[in-house]
This record gives structure tokens, C-alpha cells and sequence, in this order.
């Protein structure tokens, strides 16, 4: 049962963010929170993950959910502080599949939004719309239906994809409701321009991308990510799965199976990796959050 006593405020250890856009009580427990305005052609795009003190993101196996890393209310309620404000919360599909499978097979999935009360009343207040979750994918084998996000009852939907999956997608004829935004040609999709398109086509102007790993390293490595909200648990789990935990059965037969940090994928060279300024760091406990800007010059 949610817990429904005050999470504890942060701790500010420093802060060099822009000011909040309206004085409003809502951010009480976390003190400042601004953006700088939007870049012309995309949207200002900003990550939230939250990691081992080892830097792993999931466990794998049964316990594969971010919750599980995290073991913290005050994440969960700053995930919630950014996500209101959002114009959409971009992830990448294995993540709404995962969440989808640890809820077992007649679970439909989950809807990603604000649950606290006083932060969706803020969201209002900043004129925000109806929240948004954007899913990233090649569409192979995509059942809009077997999803309730795509419903349209709870949040708008949306889906970025390959022209050649979105024509997948619109032949399934059953989610007029559901936005499908094509970048790249054929079976190739193009992060980038998918981007430009959610500005353009939805007027995305502040993107949340809340993973996973794979979604996150393909839009570090095209220079997409302009800030990161980092939380570091106070727990050690190492990277490799070990021989007692159950294995899922997508897990079978991968020696050594590794435990995924926030970054999928191919990296950087000592020449063209990425830095980045430490923009503010509270804590909570012994849970640190921290926030990061990309240096660009
Ligand atoms: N600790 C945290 O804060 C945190 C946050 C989020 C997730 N997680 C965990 O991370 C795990 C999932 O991460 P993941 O890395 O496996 O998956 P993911 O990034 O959520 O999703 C990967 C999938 O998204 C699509 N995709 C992503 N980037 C793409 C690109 N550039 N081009 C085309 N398609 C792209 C593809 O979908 P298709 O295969 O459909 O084509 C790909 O298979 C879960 O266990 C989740 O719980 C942890």
C-alpha cells in the first residue's frame, strides 16, 4: 500500500539552476526548479535514472524495474516534479515491456504519470497540456492493443518510429487516436529528425527521456541529451547477474549476462567523449540527486 505520510524535504547541498517558473508551495520539499528556455527546432531535452553506488540501472530477472534500484519515495516524487514538466515522457520500448511482464501476463502494462496530487495540480498551474508518453521502436511486431497507454482514456500516446513501422502501425487501423510520428527512410529510423518532428508536428518543447539504457546511449551518442537528473542509491548490486538469481527466460543461455548502466550501446573515444557541468546535488538520507548540463563548448 502507497505509504501516505510527507515524503522528507531535500537536503540542498548546492544549486546553480535557473529560478522556477511561478512561486508555488509544490516545490517546497525540493526547493529551486528551472529550465532554461526551449532551443529553436527540438525540444530542451532532460533524463532522469537512477543508479546503484556501482552505476547499474536494473537487476535483471524478476526485480528488473528502476523501483527496485531506486528503493527511495523521494525519487519517486521527483520523477513526479519532473515529469509535470514535461510535454513528453520519451522511452524506449523495452521498458514498457518490462514493466508489462513484472506484472504478470494479464497485466497490460503501465501508464508513465504524475501520480502525486499536489504536483499534477502544479502541472496545471504551469499550463501545461494533457500529459504525453512517447514510445520509441522499429514497430516489428507492435500490438497497440495489448497496451492500455495506447487507449487514449489516460494520456495522449504517441509512438516514433521508421516510416516502414509506422506504416505497420497505421495498418493496424484500431488507434486513429494514437500519434505516429515517422523519421528515416524505409526500416531505418532517424533519431534525430524524429526529435525535430516531436517539436514540429506535437510542439514538444521540454522532452523527458526516462530510459531506458539502449534509448538513452542512442541519444547521448547524437548529442540530444542537454541535461541529466542523476540519482545514486545508496546500494551495491555489481554487474554481472549472479548464479542464485532466476533467470527470465530471455535471460537463458548469456554468460556472462550484465546488468545494463545508463548508457546502451556503443560509447565515446577518449577524443570525442562527452562533459558536462554539475549543475546542482541534494540529498535525502543517503540517496544523492544530482543534475548534470551538457558542456557544449
Ligand atoms: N534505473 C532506471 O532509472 C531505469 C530507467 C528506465 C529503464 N530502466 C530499466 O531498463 C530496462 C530496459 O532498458 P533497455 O535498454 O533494455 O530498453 P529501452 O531503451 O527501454 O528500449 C529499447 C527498445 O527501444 C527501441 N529503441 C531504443 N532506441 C532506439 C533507436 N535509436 N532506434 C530504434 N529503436 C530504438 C527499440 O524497440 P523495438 O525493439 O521495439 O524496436 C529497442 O529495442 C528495464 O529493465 C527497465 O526497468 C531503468
Amino acid at each position: 500500500m502507497d505509504d501516505p505520510s510527507p515524503i522528507r524535504p531535500f537536503e540542498i547541498l548546492f544549486d546553480r539552476a535557473e529560478p522556477s517558473p511561478i512561486a508555488d508551495e509544490a516545490y517546497a520539499p525540493y526547493g529551486n526548479f528551472g529550465f532554461p528556455a526551449a532551443p529553436a527546432g527540438r525540444p530542451w531535452i532532460y533524463s532522469n535514472f537512477v543508479q546503484s553506488l556501482d552505476g547499474i540501472t536494473t537487476l535483471l530477472g524478476k526485480h528488473g524495474s528502476g523501483g527496485e534500484i531506486s528503493q527511495s519515495r523521494e525519487d519517486r516524487w521527483l520523477m513526479d516534479l519532473l515529469r509535470a514538466h514535461a510535454d513528453g515522457i520519451l522511452t524506449g520500448m523495452n521498458t514498457l515491456l518490462e514493466e508489462q511482464r513484472s506484472r504478470g501476463p494479464e497485466s497490460r502494462g503501465i501508464v508513465f504519470q504524475v501520480a502525486d496530487p499536489k504536483l499534477r495540480e502544479l502541472r496545471k498551474r504551469l499550463g501545461k497540456g494533457r500529459e504525453r508518453n512517447i514510445f520509441v521502436t522499429r514497430a516489428t511486431d507492435l500490438d497497440l492493443s495489448r497496451y492500455k497507454v495506447f487507449d487514449g482514456d489516460m494520456v495522449d500516446a504517441a509512438v516514433v518510429t521508421s516510416p516502414a513501422g509506422a506504416a505497420r502501425l497505421r495498418a493496424q487501423g484500431s488507434h486513429p487516436h494514437v500519434a505516429i510520428v515517422a523519421a528515416g527512410e524505409g526500416e531505418s529510423f532517424n533519431l534525430p529528425l524524429a526529435v525535430q518532428k516531436l517539436r514540429e508536428e506535437l510542439g514538444v518543447q521540454y522532452l523527458l527521456c526516462e530510459g531506458g539504457p539502449t534509448l538513452y546511449g542512442s541519444l547521448a551518442r547524437a548529442d540530444l541529451v542537454d541535461e541529466k537528473f542523476m540519482t545514486v542509491s545508496p546500494i551495491e548490486v555489481g554487474q554481472a547477474v549472479p548464479p542464485e538469481q532466476e533467470r527470465l527466460p530471455t535471460e537463458q543461455n548469456i554468460s556472462p549476462l550484465l546488468r545494463p548502466t545508463v548508457f546502451g550501446g556503443p560509447g565515446f573515444t577518449r577524443d570525442n567523449l562527452t562533459r558536462w557541468t554539475w549543475l546542482s546535488s541534494r540529498k535525502v538520507g543517503d540517496h544523492q540527486f544530482n543534475r548534470y548540463r551538457r558542456k557544449r563548448r
